[in-house]
């Protein structure tokens, strides 16, 4: 029988909805947190073991909804894809007219313009209620005809939306922005040098960090039956471009510089941000993806990097931060294209989130870029952590003044909790004791009530 490791431990679906009240908490809650913490992944209904990757599974969000220092519930609910609705058995949703696919929201969940939209790459997000209920799927007011990826960055000044899209269709890039009331109010395109996979972004006040690397879409491996037909090409010319943001005038050198770089995989930077004329870009870096692991991400281990871009001179230095492998590093968020001091990113990369293996994806780490020194928080034995989210404090008073919520799986029980740090002294703040397994899973954010209109 064929096996996958994307169909195993805590890479396995769940069969059922739930929805659980009565949540017992360990510790104390913060009383401001008044909202969601919501993380959506895949979570196939039926896949042939042989052609199913973990990329492209069915997207389910896991929910926890907390008022004044109270769980009030969980729940975990299919976004209602168009596959989605028939195997439940209910009427289709309206979706979209744009898309390269109907896609399944499995990739990120977040708040914008006082909805909840859920994403998935090469297709239009889809909307959700605050009990996670699908509404509908939303162009935004205008035309997405690929769709659009699902790593947007929000100005926090403006709450802008910038959020790139791209096909395997064709090699060009496509820029949105959204405006604070959820509408389309500029696109453009830009050129790569092949139909590239581009996962993520980066944005500093002036430019939108555009990876042009070496991972490329492989038609053959279409008609070989991979659902994620992309694999490492060592002649690519690896560089990153840096595109004036919308209203940003392009200088002298034109609409995008264009800086070659090591060759190198990024699926999720930290931060950019302007630093004089150079651009602090910090990312999580493998040095191929796709190459010896072609159902990737195999291609580890990964390391955080600073990389300082010089539009004058063209070149990249590079810095290691920390040589561990880790993923889905997340900042103070209200710093998004502003110099941030700290990131927290789990100590896993992504093939690893579904094992068990105690040695491995238990702990959550800590870096302060300008102390350059690194703390930690064990997870515990056998619990499997994913992303980590913050939150910052009412009132707070420094960067890292807030908190970081993530689930954290145990296989041994097959149940979860939500998982809230005190992100300044990394100390565990309260454990929401969920009696369900939360599948590996990808991004996810807080969605305080106050998000939502
Ligand atoms: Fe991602």
């Amino acid at each position: 029988m064929a096996t996958n490791t994307y169909l195993e431990g805590n890479f396995a679906p769940v069969a059922e909805e739930a929805t659980v009240t009565d949540l017992e908490v360990i510790g104390s809650l913060p009383p401001e947190l008044t909202g969601r913490f919501l993380r959506t992944g895949p979570n196939p209904f039926s896949v042939d073991p042989n052609a199913y990757h973990w990329f492209v599974g069915d997207g389910m969000v896991h929910g926890v909804e907390l008022n004044g220092g109270v769980a009030n519930w969980y729940r975990n609910r299919w976004v209602r894809s168009p596959e989605a609705s028939a195997h439940l058995g209910e009427e289709p949703i309206a979706v979209a007219a744009g898309g390269l696919f109907r896609g399944n929201g499995n990739t990120n969940v977040l708040a914008h313009a006082g909805r909840i939209l859920a994403f998935e790459e090469m297709s239009c997000p889809y909307v959700l209620d605050r009990d996670l209920g699908t509404i509908e799927q939303t162009e935004f007011g205008g035309s997405l005809p690929v769709g659009t990826f699902a790593h947007p960055k929000i100005d926090t000044a403006t709450n802008e939306m910038h959020i790139l899209g791209y096909a395997w269709t064709d090699s060009l890039l496509r820029y949105n922005v959204i405006d604070a009331n959820g509408a389309i109010t500029h696109q453009s395109t830009v050129e790569m040098g092949a139909s590239v996979m581009v996962h993520d972004m980066g944005m500093t006040e002036r430019f939108i960090l555009v990876m042009d690397l070496p991972v490329i879409f492989d038609l053959d491996l279409v008609s070989k039956g991979r659902r994620l037909p992309y694999r490492w090409d060592d002649s690519y010319n690896a560089r990153i471009g840096l595109m004036p943001r919308a209203g940003q005038t392009p200088g002298p050198e034109g609409d995008v510089i264009w800086i070659d770089v090591d060759p190198c995989y990024v699926f999720h930077p930290v931060n950019a941000y302007d630093d004089g004329d150079n651009v602090v870009f910090d990312v999580v870096r493998y040095n191929s993806m796709f190459k010896f692991d072609s159902d990737g991400p195999g291609d580890g281990p990964s390391r955080l990097e600073r990389w300082v871009l010089s539009p004058s001179t063209r070149s990249c230095e590079v810095t290691v931060i920390d040589d561990t492998s880790q993923e889905f590093p997340r900042i103070n968020e209200q710093l998004t294209a502003a110099r941030h001091r700290y990131a927290w990113s789990p100590q896993a990369t992504i093939d690893l989130l579904g094992t068990s293996d105690e040695l491995r994806g238990n702990a959550l780490l800590k870096h302060d870029m300008q102390l350059g020194t690194r703390s930690e928080l064990s997870l515990g034995a056998g619990r499997i952590g994913g992303e980590f989210v913050f939150v910052p404090a009412d009132g707070a008073s420094s960067e890292d003044d807030g908190w970081l919520l993530g689930y954290v799986a145990d296989l041994s029980t097959q149940t979860s909790e939500l998982l809230v740090v005190d992100a300044q002294s990394m100390r565990e703040q309260a454990r929401v004791k969920i009696p369900r397994r939360i599948p590996a899973g990808f991004h996810g954010n807080w969605v305080a009530d106050s998000a939502l209109r």
